[in-house]
């Protein structure tokens, strides 16, 4: 166990807090094991840091996941498909690469997401038209309060955007060790309804594009728009996008007639956030080391030593000039600490 360890290079943001304690965990046992021996409300986990922002020193004891591995669980399920098991504490762009490198198809939309696989569930990631549920087969879990270890379905785990149990119902109660993959061997459904990915292609002159072309599309997609946390300190996209009723909608496109949608189920229609932010005027403002991207409104950054309070206040300034200007509430999709 290391005491007073700076979390700067555990967090995508790149903040200098520190850790009252740091303890790596490389197996279920290990995970136990820290359980048993700290009192649960002293274990603060850690997986990626790509999804988090840090405004304080955190006094507790941090549990770094560090679990590894891969495994196919079963090489024939439904006759096209595979399952296979991925320790949480790979990371998430690695695990895409080892699937394109293997033929396994249905991730390639997720290419270059920040983060580890374990914590890929908890807010159900998604880009460019796929989201994690569409993959997920099962997730095993440790029970932070009895160390049992759990797995959780499909079913299970509630799924919806940016949403599951492990945020809400069961938020706080279970570390997960591994996700299951169904992933396809032939066949493979490629995905480009997603119109970026589609002109990317398009203008390659791909007709027929393999897994391999949709990941390399993506990936071309967000290094033009999404900072490189390794170089620009950042948690990808800060906000959700808000859902609103058609009434709230039809109210908001009389006063700003160009504003993009989506409409999803039958009386919801998402507005994108970094729309909004542009729209308010903050795109690639910046106050002191904290700003907003240039290139995608929706991403705040760390231009160098900006504190984690600096980049909240940046935050909860967006969030009132948006409320202002359109009624609507922006709500943050990173976790807050
Ligand atoms: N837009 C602007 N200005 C901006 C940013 C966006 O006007 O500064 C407009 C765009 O012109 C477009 C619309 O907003 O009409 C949507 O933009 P984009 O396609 O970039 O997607 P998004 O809604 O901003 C979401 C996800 C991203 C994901 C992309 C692609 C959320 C909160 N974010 O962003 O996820 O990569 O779609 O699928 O749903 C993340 O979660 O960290 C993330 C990057």
């Amino acid at each position: 166990m290391r005491q007073k360890v700076s979390l700067q290079p555990y967090n995508t943001f790149g903040i200098d807090v520190n850790a009252f304690q740091f303890q790596s965990v490389t197996s279920i046992e290990d995970v136990q094991e820290l359980l048993r021996e700290t009192p649960e409300e002293n274990v603060f986990v850690l997986g990626g840091g790509s999804n988090m922002l840090l405004t304080k020193d955190i006094e507790k004891t941090v549990m770094h996941i560090a679990l590894k591995g891969y495994e196919v669980v079963d090489a024939n399920f439904e006759e096209n498909e595979l399952l296979l098991k991925v320790a949480g504490g790979e990371n998430w762009h690695d695990f895409i690469l080892y699937c394109i490198e293997r033929n396994y198809g249905g991730v390639e939309n997720l290419s270059l997401i920040p983060g580890n696989v374990g914590t890929s569930p908890i807010q159900n990631i998604g880009a460019y038209g796929v989201e994690l549920k569409d993959v997920f087969y099962s997730c095993q879990a440790v029970s932070r309060r009895t160390g049992e270890l759990k797995v959780f379905t499909l079913e299970d785990c509630g799924f919806g955007y940016r949403d599951s149990v492990f945020k809400n119902e069961l938020k706080d109660q279970f570390i997960i060790t591994s996700v299951t993959f169904r992933l396809t061997k032939k066949d493979h459904k490629i995905n480009t309804d997603y119109g970026a990915i589609y002109d990317t292609l398009k203008a390659k002159g791909i007709t027929e594009p393999t897994i391999k072309d949709v990941s390399d599309a993506v990936i071309a997609i967000r290094q033009s728009k999404l900072p490189d946390p390794k170089k620009l300190g950042n948690s990808g996209s800060f906000f959700k996008n808000p859902t609103i009723n058609q009434a709230t909608f039809t109210a908001l496109r009389s006063k700003f007639p160009d504003v993009p949608y989506y409409p999803v189920g039958s009386d919801s229609i998402k507005v994108p956030a970094g729309w909004l932010i542009e729209k308010a005027g903050f795109k690639g403002r910046r106050y002191g080391d904290a700003g907003v991207h240039d290139k995608q409104a929706l991403v705040l950054v760390n231009h160098g030593n900006a504190s984690g309070q600096e980049i909240w206040s940046l935050a909860l300034r967006i969030q009132n000039k948006v409320q202002d200007l359109f009624g609507l509430k922006i709500i943050p999709e990173v976790n807050v600490f």
